[in-house]
């Protein structure tokens, strides 16, 4: 399975949110879908870095049409009043991509009570797709794109629901971790649910492998991040215009199921061209997926209507 920009069809009158467009594969994923005519909301939390980044992509797509919408996912009252400003302008969304994250922060909780980690990559998340769901035609071009991670198949290998909030003891590389699958094991629920109700809308997940050239290390202490960036990362990374085509196959790809994890295919899923991704077994089981989403429903509120 392969994926090329040439093979997608024309995008025009599209409209996608991108959260986190301001850096890395945000921004990337942005430009590439501005060069599509694809019309793109910025969901950031920092308005100046937002508009330093709007300003960037204009200087390559003149003609795009890009706004910036304010969105915290680390604090579910920010998440509720973007869904509601997102409503009150538009009555239509084709693509979602759930792409913003933090990595390996200090242990921190956020004002929800939740580990941040979990917070911005997931929880954020979860709740923001019940809020637009019906926004978005009900075809297979309509995609729910979640950003996991190699890191998924790493760690513990498991959610810690004994303790999900790490306040027992914190590793932030296995919450990273942890949140990386739930965000997988969401994908993957999220599509059993729509295949159950008969929709036609897809869910599909992606990762960027090992993507040099974005922030998302900047938690890492600084001997240990000059040691991966100057000897590590040049052997097993990849840039992020090669990083960004998961997430592009699973948004764009004409060929895409319901279900998909498409990953760069090369040194272990590190770098290369996209295709599938090899899924943890537990980001498939029913049992925990269940789990999960009832654990997620009734921390964050969400109501996922017909799909509950
Ligand atoms: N790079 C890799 O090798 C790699 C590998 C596996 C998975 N991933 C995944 O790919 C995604 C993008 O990562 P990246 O490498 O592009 O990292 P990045 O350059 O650090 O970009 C992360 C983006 O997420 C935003 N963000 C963080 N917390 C947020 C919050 N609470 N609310 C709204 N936006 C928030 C950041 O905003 P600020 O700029 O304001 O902080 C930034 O725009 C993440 O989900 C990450 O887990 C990346």
């Amino acid at each position: 399975m392969s994926f090329s920009l040439a093979e997608v069809p024309s995008q025009k009158g599209k409209i996608a949110i991108i959260t986190g467009a301001n850096a890395g594969l945000g921004f990337e994923n942005t430009l590439r879908f501005l060069q599509e005519d694809i019309k793109v909301i910025m969901a950031c939390r920092s308005a100046e870095k937002a508009h330093t980044a709007r300003a960037k992509l204009l200087a390559v797509v003149p003609n795009a049409d890009l706004e910036f919408l304010q969105l915290d996912l680390s604090d579910l009252a920010s998440v509720r009043k973007f869904a509601q400003v997102y409503r009150s302008k538009y009555s239509k969304l084709d693509y979602l991509v759930n792409n913003a994250g933090i990595m390996v922060p200090p242990y921190s909780k956020t004002v929800d009570g939740f580990e941040s980690q979990m917070a911005a990559n997931y929880f954020g998340h979860f709740l923001l797709v019940s809020l637009l769901l019906d926004l978005m035609p009900d075809t297979p071009e309509s995609r729910v794109v979640s950003l996991s991670s190699m890191g998924h198949r790493q760690g513990q290998k498991r959610i810690f629901f004994e303790d999900l909030q790490w306040e027992k003891r914190y590793s932030s590389s296995e919450a990273y971790q942890q949140s990386k699958l739930a965000c997988l094991m969401f994908a993957n629920e999220l599509d059993h649910r729509f295949k159950k109700a008969g929709k036609k809308i897809l869910s599909v997940a992606a990762h960027p492998g090992a993507t040099s050239d974005t922030d998302l290390v900047r938690h890492i202490p600084k001997l240990l991040y000059f040691f991966i960036k100057h000897l590590v990362m040049p052997v097993i990374s990849h840039r992020v215009s090669s990083g960004v085509q998961p997430q592009l196959m699973a948004a764009l790809s004409p060929s895409a199921q319901g279900g998909d994890y498409y990953g760069p295919q090369k040194f272990n899923e590190m770098k290369g061209p996209p295709g599938l991704a090899m899924k943890l077994p537990y980001s498939e089981d029913e049992v925990m997926m269940q789990k999960l989403w009832d654990i997620s429903v009734k921390l964050t509120g969400a109501d996922y209507g017909e799909l509950a």
